[in-house]
C-alpha cells in the first residue's frame, strides 16, 4: 500500500450544541463513506463550539429522523471543540457562520486544519448553512438531513478527484 493511500482524510463537523446538526453530518457521511467503500480512507468526528451537552447523547429527534435514512447516532456523545483539533483533523466543517466565526476565533495562529462550512461542499443545495432544528419542528430535522447528504456527496466526489 502506497503512503497516500494510508493516510487518512480527518473530518470533525462541527456545530453549536453537537446533539442536533453534527452528529447528524457525522453519521451521514459515515454511512456513505461506507457505501462509496471509502471508510479506510476517511476518519469522522464531530464535536460542539459550546459545552452545553459534553457526554450527552445526540437530541432524540435527531436519532429518531436519522434512523430513518439509515444512520446511526445512538452511540455518539456531545464534546466541545479544543484547541488541539486543529492539529488532529484536516478539515473543520462548520454548519453555520456563527460556528464558523468561533472557529476562527479559537483557532490556533499557524495551525494545518481547513475551516469552512460544511455546505461549501455541496454549492448547487441552495443553502450557505445547516440551520439550527433545536428549537423547531419535524421539518427541520428533515432539513438537516436533506442538506447533510448533500454536503457528503459533494465531499466524497472532493476525495475521489483528489
Ligand atoms: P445543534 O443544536 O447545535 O445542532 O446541536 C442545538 C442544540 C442545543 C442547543 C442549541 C442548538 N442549546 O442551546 O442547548
Amino acid at each position: 500500500m502506497s503512503e497516500s493511500r494510508q493516510d487518512k482524510i480527518r473530518v470533525l463537523m462541527v456545530c453549536l450544541g453537537n446533539i442536533c446538526r453534527s452528529p447528524t453530518a457525522e453519521a451521514m457521511l459515515r454511512k456513505k463513506l461506507h457505501e462509496a467503500g471509502l471508510d479506510d480512507r476517511v476518519e469522522v468526528d464531530s464535536a460542539g463550539t459550546s459545552d452545553y451537552h459534553v457526554d450527552s447523547p445526540p437530541d432524540r429527534r435527531a436519532v429518531a429522523h436519522g434512523e430513518r435514512r439509515g444512520l446511526r447516532m445512538q452511540p455518539l456523545r456531545g464534546r466541545q471543540v479544543e484547541r488541539a483539533d486543529f492539529d488532529r483533523f484536516d478539515f473543520i466543517l462548520a454548519m453555520d457562520e456563527d460556528n464558523l466565526a468561533d472557529l476562527e476565533r479559537i483557532r490556533p495562529a499557524g495551525s494545518r486544519a481547513k475551516v469552512a462550512l460544511l455546505m461549501s461542499f455541496a454549492p448547487h443545495a441552495g443553502a450557505r448553512e445547516v440551520p439550527d432544528p433545536y428549537q423547531g419542528g419535524a421539518d427541520g430535522f428533515e432539513h438537516v438531513l436533506d442538506l447533510t447528504a448533500a454536503a457528503a456527496d459533494g465531499f466524497i466526489a472532493s476525495v475521489r478527484s483528489n
